[in-house]
């Protein structure tokens, strides 16, 4: 099964990266929700956040979409659908919608969230209503681990050959789906503003430097016997960093007839953990904010994926935490965001 984020608040503790990310889209998702003209025959509204997680960093997004529609339709009645995995951390979300900061206390007509929990590689919502979809830092995760057989691999840039081309097959279709779901249940005029994961032409991943550091300690523990070799050769993380071309591909394929890419761009979101590092030069917290950031999203699928157990788990990311320590001014975990408004063809 698909892992979700770490639970208990976790995710949410340790999202300041994703935070940064999210809120550059801050004008284009403002510039999306002034477009919508509520369908008169239903009388209301209707937002998605794809992948929503504890829902920190759509929140302010989602609460300045409906600021704006309500400039021009005060009363009109909103919607949110939150879509995630089943296994969400779906009670931290609804104890963020309690706070004062929360999209539910913008004036003027009712607003009513609501949860759909399933793939977004699914439906998520009844066909032709979606008015402004919304997706930060999701699409990357595939809808299932990458190819078997794969020896210590566990992240896709080290994939070579055959491998390699599968996981790229897998993402195509990965996205096609993701975007004849979306086809199906946006309404006329309906936008959705997203990001993912990207790599710009002829550079390197994100991840490329940390994962290659989880696949050395991973071997490691596979010596020291802590550590399962088939189940390590059985497992790639299934995140996809597409470039920008792999981003376009669909368009120009049958869910072009269906779906306009409005706006692609390839944002830089410089690291805030590698920003303080060159500040206080504190090496030691690098490698913590970092380990934390990336132990969020990835503890569940590792847990699963590798099989260890809560003491394996802290010893890969304590043994994470001293390489990136000891390589701190070397670190690199440079997140590029490609960034998306697409819309229905009506
Ligand atoms: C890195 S988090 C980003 C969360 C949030 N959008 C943000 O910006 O912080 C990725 C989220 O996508 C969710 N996700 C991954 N695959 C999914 C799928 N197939 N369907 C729905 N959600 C999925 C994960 O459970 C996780 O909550």
């Amino acid at each position: 099964m698909l892992r979700p984020m770490e639970g208990g608040g976790v995710y949410d503790r340790h999202n300041e990266y994703q935070m940064r990310g999210g809120l550059l889209h801050a004008d284009l998702v403002a510039t999306a929700a002034s477009g919508i003209v509520p369908d008169e025959r239903r009388g209301s509204v209707v937002l998605v956040d794809y992948g929503c997680a504890q829902g920190r960093v759509s929140n302010p997004l989602i609460r300045s979409a409906i600021e704006r529609l309500r400039r021009a339709y005060p009363g009109v009645p909103v919607q949110v659908y939150h879509n995630d995995l089943l296994t969400n951390d779906w009670a931290s979300l609804f104890e963020r919608l309690r706070s004062e900061d929360a999209y539910l206390n913008v004036a003027g007509g009712p607003v009513t969230p609501l949860v759909s929990a399933t793939s977004f590689y699914e439906p998520v919502a009844p066909r032709g209503i979606v008015d402004l979809g919304l997706s930060f830092a999701a699409i990357q995760w595939l809808s299932s681990p990458g190819p078997r057989g794969c020896g210590s691999a566990l992240y896709f840039d080290q994939l070579e050959d055959g491998p390699r081309a599968e996981m790229a097959r897998q993402a195509h279709a990965d996205w096609t789906r993701f975007l004849d779901r979306r086809a199906d249940e946006f309404a006329p005029g309906g936008r959705l503003v997203l990001d993912m994961m990207g790599v710009p032409e002829g550079g390197t991943a994100a991840g490329h430097q940390a994962w290659q550091m989880v696949r050395g300690i991973c071997e490691e523990m596979q010596r020291e016997g802590l550590l399962d070799a088939a189940r390590l050769d059985g497992y790639v993380l299934p995140v996809y960093e597409r470039s920008t071309d792999e981003v376009r591909r669909p368009f120009a394929e049958a869910i072009g007839t269906r779906l306009r890419l409005e706006q692609l761009a390839l944002v830089p979101v410089p690291s805030p953990f590698t920003e303080r590092y060159r500040a206080d030069g504190d090496a030691g917290a690098l490698a913590a904010g970092f380990v934390g950031f990336l132990r969020a999203f990835s503890e569940p699928s590792l847990r699963d994926g590798l099989g260890l157990d809560d003491a394996a788990l802290e010893a890969l990311y304590r043994r994470l935490a001293a390489r990136i320590e000891a390589a701190a001014a070397g670190f690199v975990f440079d997140v590029h965001a490609l960034t998306l408004v697409i819309s229905r063809i009506d």
